[in-house]
């Protein structure tokens, strides 16, 4: 099987999860959403780790899902709900591209590094679909409406620089700066009392959680039809074939 997640120990109580499809700028397919599931169970499992840097490669964090495998399969977004529920905190840590189910993934961290060049959008809509993991709800939430507004629905992106200044990341960095301080951010959290962090974390959590579970289950719902619309078949036809869309509002 290939490696499509890579796992290093950088520190006693820190992981480093390395996203590994650099071909294809890191699109989650479903096997790697699969893999990257598995190896965040697994280190809650370990007993020894006590916080996760999740990051790609210089080029992308993850230009996200793969969306050669929409037009064959389909995602498979139940694999999400594993990713979301682990107990150790995350440090996502983006240089380069995260787009679509790539932004909805490094949101889905607990504390965000991302490169002052990073480019974070939700480019679905040019697809003729919408976000499907979540950025309905965790952009809505981090920016706020009006700006989340513009995102989703014209599909305006973001540098890193302005994420910070939206209160989308914690810390905006030069590109070779975002893995030491992402690394740095995991130490410290590793210092901290970890049934406490872990208490913490679920309760931040907990913060909207009724109201974004059945946000979150609308979004999937709304994300599968429009995929198996005509203008869904035909924006994902149109990237996979290099042209423009043409829409047929069916
Ligand atoms: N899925 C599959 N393949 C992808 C991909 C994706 N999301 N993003 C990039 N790739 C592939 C390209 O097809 C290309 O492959 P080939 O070399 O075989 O042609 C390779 O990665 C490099 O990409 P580009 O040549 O396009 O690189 P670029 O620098 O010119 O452009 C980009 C970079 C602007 C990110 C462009 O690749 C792009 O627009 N990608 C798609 C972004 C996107 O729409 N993401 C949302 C997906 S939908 C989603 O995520 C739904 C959800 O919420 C679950």
């Amino acid at each position: 099987m290939e490696d499509l997640v890579l796992t290093e120990r950088p520190h006693e109580h820190v992981a480093l999860v390395r996203l590994n499809r650099p071909k294809v700028l890191n699109a989650l397919s479903n096997a790697l959403a699969e893999q990257l599931a598995t190896a965040l169970e697994t280190l809650d499992a370990n007993g020894v780790t006590r916080a996760v840097v999740l990051t790609g490669d210089e080029r992308a964090f993850a230009a996200g899902a793969d969306i050669a495998e929409f037009a064959a399969v389909g995602p498979r977004l139940e694999v999400w709900d594993r990713l979301w529920s682990t107990g150790l905190p995350l440090v996502g840590a983006v240089r380069g591209f995260a787009l679509g189910g790539g932004l909805e993934l490094a949101m889905s961290c607990d504390l965000l590094v991302v490169a002052d060049d990073a480019r974070l959008g939700q480019p679905e809509i040019n697809l003729g679909v919408m976000p499907g993991a979540g950025g309905t709800q965790r952009l809505t939430r981090a920016v706020g409406k009006t700006l989340a507004a513009e995102m989703i629905l014209l599909g305006r992106e973001l540098s890193g620089r302005e994420a910070e200044l939206h209160g989308l990341a914690n810390r905006s960095v030069p590109a070779e700066r975002v893995l030491p301080v992402a690394l740095e951010l995991a130490r410290e959290l590793a210092k901290k009392a970890p049934l406490a962090v872990r208490a913490a974390k679920r309760a931040i959590g907990r913060a909207f959680e009724d109201s974004l579970r059945a946000g979150l289950d609308d979004e999937r719902r709304a994300f599968y039809g429009l995929l198996q619309s005509a203008d869904g078949r035909e924006g994902v036809a149109a990237f996979l074939e290099k042209r423009r869309p043409t829409w047929s509002g069916r």
